[in-house]
């Protein structure tokens, strides 16, 4: 029995008998076999989530009538109100429900939405939800190598490959197909965006069989796959002496290349590239431009509808610690902003959330806003590298949430731009072959919640795990309510114990778990903190690194001064005395200890609220998180004592209430 297998999707939820008796009488209002899938999606969801049969019945007869707007638009009241591409429209009348889809897809959402609401008790009466996805491509990045070994993975080893090679139980992969159409993921990526050198045989003949079949798996579902390519592939495959990409023999291998890769797989969304970054080759290498590589791609795919997924993190990892002018939160932009304008219409940039590297606090990205003429993705990071690395409680909600509602000023906020200039949002996976997929059981909540952001980016953290614990612990709202709660409070504990004020990498290196404060001060990866017995941080603004300047006039002015920028990003902007004042009076010195015994006493405190779960859940479930909650104290004990310690012996400066910290 596995401990939450089936996640936000499991079985016997409780329904009413008339509500049952209603979807139990189903038409499907097409003669379209594609759409045959997903009249069975209902039959079996409604089988194991409800534990009802469906018997497939003459339109007049029919509780649930299902179609597309092509066959279906006449079960909907004319008001005008449709669905845009993959959107559905759930309309109930008189006891009757249609659920009715822009398209295949929209259909299949519309289903899978119609069965979550009603598991949670959540379908209103007179129910009448039209909704369309914000962005266009809602892709999962996997990082798995094809030794089996996922990169920053946290939940065993990869469902999809196993000692170079492929490596999948089609069960499985269908189950996970299933509960990514769920909470609307259309694009999904299986290999590593550092390709190694057996990946980079994936688009070769070599392996191009067995992704068709990874591919054939998914397809039913709605899902697309994105390949993560190697740019020196015309070298490493095709035995070219050069990846050039404005060489023509290396364009005309990508044609041919890609010409074959469509011969297996016809509906690819199209590449994933990591270019010129942390080693990886590039373009840069031959004097061109970024344009120039993406674009090289973007051709290739065009006559098969392609895109090519571009990412900025760009910058040089080999720093020198003492060359305090290089500052590395400005790179993206500065490697990216001027090419603005010069991309194909099927390149979208992927951008990380913020500046650095999935930090735990970090501000947003500056090029939201100042790239107007090309596509974008956000780029979030699931799995939590930097983030508890699924030890760790970490709801990532709250993050997300400030990314999405952060006001660019260039206009609106990030939120605002989906559907316009962001066209894409990419989460890295965070699931692996863990009973329970994601190792920590809570951490499902942040694949169900990148799923639904990405959809949706106004739901707020609150409403997105108020459906999590409905759907995965069911009706209890004891149990419910407490698990909301400790997910609620997991982020600002972790921010709290680990990241004071926007001071970023005070990590283990390497691995990036645990603290170590000067862990990565002296090195190559350009990631300082410069703290002294007197002052830490480092300034960003014009006087500074000018970083501050890559955002809107208003944005600049608001975070280079330091009485209207955010405390949770100070330091990260400015290089500040310990001595300094916090809008409450306390000095950021106080601060910091202040902060390190809170988190610590936050992570006991929900350690402690899942103990009082221990008679109302399984066994096997509470012991899982039980066991994690037993790791997550050491560490925030070891945070808080590393951390305070640390500014201790630098300031001399005693806890102003006397509490423990080790000379
Ligand atoms: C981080 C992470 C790497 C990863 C990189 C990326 O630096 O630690 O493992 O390859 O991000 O996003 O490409």
């Amino acid at each position: 029995s596995y401990a939450l297998y089936d996640t936000w999707l499991q079985r016997g939820y409780t329904l009413s008998e008339s509500m049952k008796t209603v979807l139990s009488q189903a038409v499907l209002l097409s003669e379209d076999q594609q759409l045959e899938f997903c009249m069975k999606e209902y039959i079996r969801g409604v089988r194991r989530m409800f534990g009802a049969e469906v018997q497939q019945v003459p339109k007049e007869q029919a509780g649930v009538l299902l179609g597309t707007l092509e066959q279906a638009a006449k079960c909907l009241p004319q008001d005008g109100k449709t669905p845009g591409a993959e959107g559905f429209r759930i309309y109930e009348n008189g006891g009757h429900i249609a659920v009715v889809g822009a398209d295949r897809s929209g259909l299949l959402y519309g289903i899978y939405r119609l069965l979550m609401l009603l598991a949670q008790g959540k379908l209103p009466e007179n129910a009448d939800i039209c909704e369309t996805p914000a962005v266009q491509v809602r892709a999962l990045n996997h990082w798995d190598n094809m030794s089996g070994q996922i990169e920053r993975g946290y939940a065993g080893e990869s469902i999809f490959f196993k000692d170079e090679d492929f490596c999948f139980e089609e069960q499985r992969v269908v189950d996970y197909a299933r509960m990514l159409a769920s909470v609307g993921i259309n694009t999904l990526t299986i290999n590593n965006v550092n390709v190694h050198q057996t990946e980079t045989f994936l688009i070769s003949e070599r392996f191009l069989p067995k992704l068709a079949r990874i591919a054939d798996l998914f397809r039913p579902f709605g899902i697309r796959l994105l390949v993560s390519i190697n740019f020196a592939s015309p070298m490493r495959i095709g035995g070219l002496a050069t990846s050039d990409p404005l060489d023509e023999g290396v364009q005309h291998w990508w044609e041919r290349q890609t010409e074959l890769i469509y011969r297996w797989i016809p509906d690819l969304c199209g590449f994933l590239v990591k270019a010129d970054s942390e080693h990886e080759p590039g373009p840069y290498q031959y004097g061109r431009n970024h344009a120039d590589g993406a674009n090289m791609l973007a051709r290739a795919l065009k006559p098969y509808g392609g895109i090519v997924m571009w990412r900025c993190f760009v910058y040089d990892c080999a720093q020198d610690w003492r060359n305090q002018k290089i500052d590395r939160p400005r790179a993206a932009y500065d490697n990216f902003v001027p090419l603005d304008g010069q991309f194909a219409d099927n390149v979208i940039l992927q951008v990380k959330n913020g500046p650095y590297d999935f930090q735990v606090r970090e501000p947003v990205t500056p090029l939201f806003g100042a790239m107007k003429q090309t596509h974008l993705a956000l780029e979030v990071q699931v799995t939590q590298e930097y983030t508890g690395q699924q030890r760790d409680l970490c709801s990532l909600l709250p993050l997300w949430q400030d990314v999405l509602q952060f006001d660019t000023k260039r206009p609106g906020t990030v939120a605002d731009m989906f559907g316009s200039q962001i066209t894409a949002m990419a989460g890295v996976a965070n699931i692996g072959k863990s009973e329970c997929w994601t190792g920590h059981p809570l951490a499902q909540v942040n694949l169900y919640g990148f799923g639904r952001l990405s959809w949706n980016p106004a739901l707020t953290p609150e409403e997105i795990t108020d459906e999590y614990v409905k759907l995965a612990f069911g009706s209890d709202p004891e149990v419910t309510g407490k698990i909301a709660d400790i997910l609620q409070r997991s982020y600002p504990a972790y921010e709290d114990y680990t990241s004071p004020l926007g001071l970023c990498w005070m990590v283990n290196p390497g691995y990036h778990y645990g603290p170590n404060v000067e862990g990565y001060e002296y090195t190559r990866w350009g990631t300082y903190l410069r703290a002294t017995c007197r002052e830490v941080g480092i300034d960003r603004t014009a006087a500074g690194t000018g970083y501050t300047t890559q955002y809107a006039p208003e944005n600049d002015t608001l975070f280079s001064n330091t009485d209207t920028c955010p405390e949770k990003l100070l330091l990260f902007f400015h290089r500040l005395p310990y001595s300094y004042k916090l809008h409450d009076g306390r000095t950021i010195l106080q601060y910091i200890y202040d902060t390190r015994f809170h988190g610590e006493e936050e992570a006991e405190a929900m350690a402690a609220e899942w103990d009082t779960l221990k008679d109302k859940i399984a066994p096997s479930l509470y012991e899982a998180v039980a066991e994690r909650f037993g790791m997550q104290l050491e560490n925030a004990r070891e945070w808080r004592d590393v951390v305070n310690t640390y500014f201790y012996r630098h300031t001399g400066i005693a806890d102003e209430k006397g509490r423990k910290i080790y000379k």
